[in-house]
């Protein structure tokens, strides 16, 4: 068994929040061959989208081995103190811990893991997003592996043709829930349309009885109880024979689907898949970028990546994407682009209630609703 873990956090933004600096991806990445050459890791590459630095990996150690997650916690405090030396924005943003204990459960890096016996050829897409929120991948992943207008193979291939079982989180009560579709499509679209609360966390074949997908769901608000920037998750998706194939995993970004992220975590804009030259959101703050990193792993190895969305077939959906932007951007602070009140990630609200309270009066009588 081989295991795929990126594992990925903000610590530090180059310049604001739009970048990672070129020293920490460098020291990420020798960190990264050392650990190889050490034996921790079969492979591994440093790669980034916006301000946040993605470690992928691949190892025997399995998901939330000890040895793997505090390598990565070592090497995040490494790029921290490169951050502090460059004064550069919000250095150490993403570690909301002083101390590593067991795992990085709850102590701000994200991590997205998966566990499989590699086949005979093993394409998989590493995606990484800034700007946004986890649930930002529930809409794709309906897509791949439940629409057959994005998904061809659902209908053609006998090996999808029973379709995918979707393990979905409830982020606000810590519960979960596998859904098995097709027979469950509206059920579940009911939840996971609610991209703020529920989230997919994993897509298992329910032919081949492989898993396919793994998200990261950390919830860095939910951790800190306050805000200290977006989660910028990840993804790992497996791709062809008798999972989606690359093309058809790729489709549902050629569409701007608007997720919750942009300028302060805190309004509604479109996502934009981009070549990793272009992944640096700064337009305020966004709009949210994706980029996708095509590997084959053989024998362990990690080859590749390949830039996916380095490709005119997307060009379209980037000029959409502006378009959408500049549609939502004249709301200025009106929803829907502004989040609603619950989803702020942060608020004037509580004190503004505060200090206006006094100021409130009854509504004229003419205009109350007479009472039933
Ligand atoms: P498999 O070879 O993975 O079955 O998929 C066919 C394909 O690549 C179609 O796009
Ligand atoms: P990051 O989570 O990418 O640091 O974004 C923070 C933010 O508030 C951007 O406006
Ligand atoms: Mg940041
Ligand atoms: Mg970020
Ligand atoms: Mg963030
Ligand atoms: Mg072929
Ligand atoms: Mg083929």
């Amino acid at each position: 068994m081989v295991t795929l873990s990126i594992i990925k956090a903000d610590t530090g933004g180059f310049v604001g929040h739009s970048a990672v600096h070129p020293d920490m991806m460098s020291a990420a990445q020798d960190a990264l061959s050392t650990a190889v050459g050490d034996r921790l890791l079969l492979d591994g590459k440093a790669a980034s989208c916006g301000d946040d630095l993605s470690l992928i990996m691949t190892h025997e150690h399995g998901a939330d081995a000890e040895e793997v997650h505090s390598f990565a916690w070592d090497v995040f405090l490494q790029t921290t103190e490169i951050a502090k030396r460059l004064g550069l924005y919000g250095a150490g943003q993403d570690l909301l811990s002083d101390a590593f204990s067991g795992n990085l459960r709850g102590m701000g890096p994200g991590y997205a893991e998966l566990e499989f016996t590699e086949r005979p050829s093993e394409p998989v897409v590493c995606f990484l997003a800034d700007k946004t929120e986890p649930g930002a991948w529930n809409l794709p992943l309906y897509k791949m592996f439940a629409d057959p207008f994005n998904t061809a193979g659902l209908v053609i291939d006998a090996k999808m043709h029973a379709g995918f079982q979707f393990e979905v989180y409830d982020l606000y009560e810590e519960k979960r829930i596998w859904f098995d579709c097709p027979r469950e499509l509206y059920e579940m679209l009911m939840f996971i349309g609610a991209p703020a609360r529920y989230v997919i966390h994993s897509v298992e074949s329910k032919t081949l009885h492989e898993q396919a997908v793994a998200t990261s769901t950390q919830r860095l608000s939910l951790i800190a109880g306050k805000y200290v920037g977006k989660d910028d998750p990840v993804m790992i998706v497996r791709c062809q024979s008798g999972l989606p194939a690359l093309g058809e995993v790729l489709e549902p970004f050629a569409f701007a689907y608007t997720a919750g992220g942009c300028m302060r975590g805190s309004h509604h804009a479109p996502m934009m898949p981009v070549s990793v030259a272009d992944a640096h959101p700064a337009r305020f703050d966004g709009p949210p970028r994706v980029v996708a990193l095509g590997f084959q792993i053989h024998e362990g190895k990690l080859i590749g990546p390949r830039d996916l969305f380095d490709d005119p077939s997307f060009d379209r959906v980037r000029a959409q994407t502006n378009e959408v932007m500049d549609y939502l951007r004249r709301h200025g602070p009106f929803e829907p682009h502004r989040l609603p009140l619950e989803d702020l990630e942060y608020t004037t609200m509580a004190e503004l209630e505060k200090r206006l309270a006094e100021r409130w009066q009854a509504m004229p009588e003419a205009a109350v609703p007479a009472p039933r």
